[in-house]
């Protein structure tokens, strides 16, 4: 006998837990479905951000940072350290306990908020079924009805043909997140967030890093001055970054990788001890429903939605990976709880023009709205404040004074457009710019602000006076 539900969540991401929690505040019967498992072949609730994606990186990212201080920057702080060495198997340990604690907190949230959970392979059945499935077979364990499905499966690594991967020598994102010991030369395919971070967390630990970017142009999504401010620091930290160069070849001998790829010279070889392929990610809409179902899907396999996140089947719902839109935790989680709040018939909506962006690399980079480039593109006229973190007293403090906080405003109504921050805790800075955007702020309304001194955020402050061309800190 089938269990029926207001609404059945598919996927226990960030998207989809986020909707399911929602959907119960708001008083209705919910299921979630999801198949993901731990090593144990127990369900992990939290999607690739908890299990292998946004936490786990974050997890090693400070791990390797502390290590890069305490080798390169302790010493001027007068603190020595002898014999300095770095424990993988441990530093891989506590990242492992941060994801179990974590998505065991979504267990107890989903408890606390009365969401039954079904761990299987979720498949949409005509009117508006879901059959869970045993994992990796067909037997269907249940099947749950619902008034309202909300598609929220996520989505996976690209893999290259050129570099097919055994996940010992030639891994993915995931791969690159349990290596037992640090790589002496490690290459990575895809300059993008992915690619950057890991080459952020090992290069710090001691491997010798080479990214092959196809592009012609380094991170062409950021504002160009910041991409270009960012290659040179990455540079200096010994990242070889090589652009436009296409892979043409990945192959194991004797344990190492033998990468051949092309760029204006023509081929190029190189031998790693391991490569990570990051070259983007797809949409999981291929093993969740047949034809059967008239659910539109775009020539790149994301389901088509409209900007409430409705498919073309009344009542069914796709957020998060899997639909239009940057591949972000905070975006499906946005889209979560506004597909709820419509399900409850509350008017929500997504502000898709204010989606911040964050790499967390060091300095991070982190930006939200328009980039210099688009506004000359689009012809917007522009004004641009930019104060260099070598200003902020705070930064100088912390010996983090490298980067800058640009500002983009419109030329006539002093709008704030876009806000580009290369620097220390650019992720945790940039929800200020975020918030102020979302209140339609000017440049003159941050400038008007009190900012605590001294803090980083100081150089938001002196970025919106430098607009006008005010800032104290600098010669303007
Ligand atoms: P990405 O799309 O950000 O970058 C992939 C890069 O690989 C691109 O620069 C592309 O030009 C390059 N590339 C593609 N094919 C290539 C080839 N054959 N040879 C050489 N280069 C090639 O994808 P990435 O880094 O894999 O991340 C996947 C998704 O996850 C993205 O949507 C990203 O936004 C998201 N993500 C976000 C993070 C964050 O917000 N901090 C962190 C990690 C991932």
């Amino acid at each position: 006998m089938s269990k029926k539900y207001n609404v059945v969540v598919v996927g226990a991401g960030p998207a989809g837990y986020v909707a399911a929690i929602r959907c119960a505040q708001l008083g209705m019967s919910v299921a979630c479905v999801d198949e993901w498992h731990n090593a144990q072949g127990e369900s992990s609730l939290g999607g690739t951000c908890l299990n292998v994606g946004c936490i786990p990186s974050k997890a090693l990212l400070e791990s390797s940072h502390l290590f890069a201080m305490a080798q390169n920057e302790f010493k001027d702080h007068g603190i020595s350290v002898t014999k300095l060495r770095i424990d993988v198997p441990i530093m891989m340990a506590r990242k492992d306990k941060v994801v179990t604690e974590l998505t065991q907190g979504i267990k107890a949230l989903f408890k606390a908020n009365k969401v039954e959970f079904f761990h299987g392979h979720a498949r949409l059945a005509q009117g508006k079924k879901v059959e869970v499935r045993e994992r990796g077979g067909k037997k269907i364990i249940d099947t749950l009805e619902a008034d309202n499905i909300i598609l929220a499966a996520g989505s996976s690594s690209v893999h290259l043909d050129q570099a097919p991967l055994d996940q010992q020598y030639i891994v993915d994102s995931t791969g690159a997140l349990e290596f037992d010991a640090v790589p002496k030369r490690l290459g990575i395919i895809g300059a993008g967030a992915i690619g950057l971070e890991l080459a952020s967390v090992w290069s710090r630990l001691g491997s010798e890093v080479v990214l092959i970017e196809a592009m012609d142009e380094f991170l062409s999504i950021a504002d160009q001055q910041i991409s270009r401010a960012a290659f040179r620091s990455y540079k200096k930290q010994g990242m070889d970054i090589r652009i436009n160069a296409r892979l043409l070849s990945a192959t194991v001998k004797n344990k190492q990788v033998q990468v051949t790829y092309e760029d204006n010279r023509g081929a190029q070889q190189v031998v790693f001890d391991k490569l990570i392929v990051a070259v983007g990610r797809k949409p999981n809409s291929d093993t969740m429903f047949g034809d059967e179902m008239e659910l539109v899907i775009d020539e790149r396999s994301f389901i088509h939605v409209n900007k409430y996140c409705e498919t073309s089947v009344p009542g069914i719902y796709a957020i998060g990976d899997i639909v239009r839109g940057p591949m972000l935790a905070h975006k499906g989680s946005e889209e979560g709880m506004m597909v709820a709040e419509r399900i409850a018939g509350q008017a929500s909506s997504v502000n898709y023009d204010l989606i911040p962006s964050v790499i967390y690399t060091q300095p991070e980079i982190a930006w939200v709205g328009k980039t210099e480039q688009a506004c000359e593109a689009e012809g917007v006229p522009v004004n641009i404040g930019i104060f260099p973190m070598t200003a902020s007293g705070r930064a100088r403090a912390m010996a983090a004074s490298e980067g800058m906080v640009k500002i983009i405003a419109h030329k006539e109504t002093d709008r704030v457009l876009g806000v580009h921050i290369f620097s220390a805790q650019a992720s945790e800075l940039i929800a200020q710019a975020v918030m102020a955007m979302e209140m339609g702020a000017s440049a003159e309304d941050i400038a008007l602000t009190v900012f605590a001194h001294p803090t980083l955020a100081e150089a938001i402050h002196e970025a919106a006076l430098a607009v006008d061309m005010r800032a104290i800190h600098i010669k303007n």
